[in-house]
């Protein structure tokens, strides 16, 4: 019996040490839990924040993420965008997508093909291809879509993804501390104020951004309006063009977005919008543009827009903002945040994608983005690098508006008329205007060639038959005016960076490679 009891009390005694060192044991591990947590909510906390999921932020979300990086996205507003921009996807545009293993985004949107600018002047017309480059690797094919769309794909795609956590909330401010940006404070879904912490902040908020100010100092300029509704259920008879008309004063275009919608829209001065309320605009879109537009199934599309889907008249702002270097640590601003042009050789979208893919490669070797200091370093070499692409296109949208300006004066309007025949004589002329407007030819120095080519038919065009003093005068003034319209722009993108054709060619070869090393 008493054998019993002591077995019995020895048997407890026995339990309970066991059990009190296995709850100190358990208790350990658990401290050691919390600190390991501890530790993870700090790591755990993400690689880069991106600011808004357009077109940029969603397409940088999805490659930072697919090496290797933990990206927490926070866009403002996660349903479709309804808006009027970023409709037309240069055949450059898909390569940079196709780069970037996004190509898929523009299918199952119901987008069409693009082969061609049709472009009319005063009775004359002509169809322009983007040609059959060797040098380009990919198909010489845009697409015309509805913007919201592809940025919806572009949003399930990167959200798909395991690294990637996409939130909807209203990015706020940026924290800062002794000059480096460490995270962002945002309003989040549930309306509380939410400080989210990463060595890499980069904003992509477009083109109003409120957010780029904190980085870096650039000004954007308005330099007018567009006007756009959707005509629906109806077929252009040559759906795969981008039909753009050289209209008074100012230029309009005409485009499908899907199978049987179609874009019409126009370009206003920024001080004389024609009044909705009023009924000025109906006014204006029937009696002064719809005119000057070719007679037949484009006339009858464009009216049949303004009759029908009068209240739904979208007016967007065309702006210009040249790129100007951040150099801000823990903070990289892209997209229309960063570098704007006007919408007219609508290449917004190219050139984020390209700057995305540009900065993906830059990062890809980086182990962390935690010193601040070497991603800036690789950040000034992205300044460089994104010069053959954004450079290009923010020069020939900057000339390409200007020109197309109808005037009185005999200077501008010879310039006008010479664009247009030169776009229209055929041959490498034309063929090598729509490459660098395809994007399929990012190469300044081209640019400039055909831009010289153009001014020199004006000048020509002037003179002849026979000069005079009077047409001498003038076509020297068509010399100064090509002078003042290439020489600021010239100058805000940086001479020397921008012509060095190195830059051109290490762009071709690192970026317009084949489309397969995604
Ligand atoms: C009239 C017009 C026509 C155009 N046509 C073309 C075209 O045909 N082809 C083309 O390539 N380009 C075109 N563009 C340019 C193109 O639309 C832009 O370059 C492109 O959309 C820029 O993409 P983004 O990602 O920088 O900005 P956006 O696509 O504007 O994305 C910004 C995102 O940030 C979000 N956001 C903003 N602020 C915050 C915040 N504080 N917190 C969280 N989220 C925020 C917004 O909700 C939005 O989703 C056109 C532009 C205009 C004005
Ligand atoms: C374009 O011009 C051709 C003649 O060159 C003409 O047959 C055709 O109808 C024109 N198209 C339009 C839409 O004006
Ligand atoms: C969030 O912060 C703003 C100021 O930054 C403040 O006005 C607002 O009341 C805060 N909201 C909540 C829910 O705390």
């Amino acid at each position: 019996m008493a054998t019993t009891y002591t077995w019995s009390w020895t048997l407890l005694a026995f339990i309970l040490t066991w059990m009190v060192f296995h709850l100190i044991k358990r208790k350990k591990v658990g401290t050691e839990e919390i600190e390991v947590e501890a530790e993870e909510t700090r790591d755990g906390e993400a690689d880069v924040i991106i600011v808004g999921a357009g077109v940029a932020g969603a397409a940088l979300a999805y490659a930072l993420a697919k090496d290797g990086r933990r990206v927490h996205v926070i866009e403002r507003d996660l349903k479709e965008p309804q808006r009027f921009m970023g409709e037309l996807m240069q055949p450059g545009g898909r390569l940079m997508l196709a780069q970037l293993g996004l190509e898929d985004c523009l299918e199952e949107i119901d987008a069409q093909e693009i082969k061609s600018l049709a472009i009319y002047k005063d009775g004359k017309n002509d169809t322009l291809y983007f040609p059959n480059n060797k040098k380009f690797p990919y198909e010489p094919a845009g697409r015309l879509l509805r913007n919201g769309r592809l940025v919806q794909r572009l949003r399930k795609k990167a959200a798909s993804h395991v690294n990637v956590q996409l939130e909807e909330g209203t990015v706020k401010s940026l924290i800062e501390e002794k000059g480096v940006v460490k995270g962002v404070i945002y309003k989040n879904s549930a309306g509380e104020n939410i400080t989210a912490f990463a060595p890499l902040t980069v904003v992509c908020d477009g083109c109003y951004s409120n957010l780029r100010r904190s980085a870096v100092d650039n000004k954007e300029e308005v330099l007018s309006y567009f006007v756009g509704y959707v005509t629906k259920n109806t077929r252009l008879e040559d759906p795969h063009s981008m039909h753009l008309i050289f209209s008074k004063p100012l230029p309009c275009v005409v485009y499908h977005i899907t199978s049987n919608e179609v874009r019409c829209a126009a370009e206003v001065p920024a001080d004389s919008i024609p009044s909705m309320a009023n009924g000025e605009m109906v006014n204006y879109l029937k009696n002064t543009l719809a005119p000057q537009i070719p007679d037949g199934n484009l006339r009858e599309t464009f009216l049949k827009g303004v009759e029908e889907g009068l209240l739904e008249i979208k007016t967007t702002a065309t702006k210009s903002m040249s790129a100007k270097p951040c150099d801000k640590k823990g903070v990289i601003v892209l997209g229309d945040a960063f570098n704007m042009r006007h919408p007219i050789i609508a290449s917004g979208m190219m050139v984020a994608l390209s700057d995305v893919l540009i900065l993906r490669n830059l990062l890809r070797p980086l182990p962390s983005f935690s010193n601040a200091k070497k991603v800036l370093e690789l950040v000034k070499s992205f300044y460089i690098i994104r010069k053959p692409m954004s450079a290009t296109v923010n020069t020939l949208a900057h000339v390409f508006s200007e020109v197309l300006v109808a005037t009185t004066d005999e200077a501008r309007e010879g310039m006008r008329q010479s664009c247009f025949k030169y776009l229209s004589s055929g041959g490498f002329r034309t063929s090598g205007m729509m490459a660098i407007l395809g994007g399929m030819n990012p190469r300044p120095l081209s640019l400039v060639f055909h831009l010289v080519c153009i001014t020199l038919t004006a000048m020509g065009h002037l003179l002849s038959p026979f000069p005079s003093p009077r047409r001498f005068w003038h076509s020297l003034r068509v010399f100064a005016l090509a002078l003042k319209m290439l020489g600021k722009h010239l100058g805000d993108e940086g001479l020397k960076e921008m012509l060095i054709p190195i830059n051109a060619a290490s762009y071709r070869r690192n970026y317009m490679a084949t489309a397969s090393d995604c």
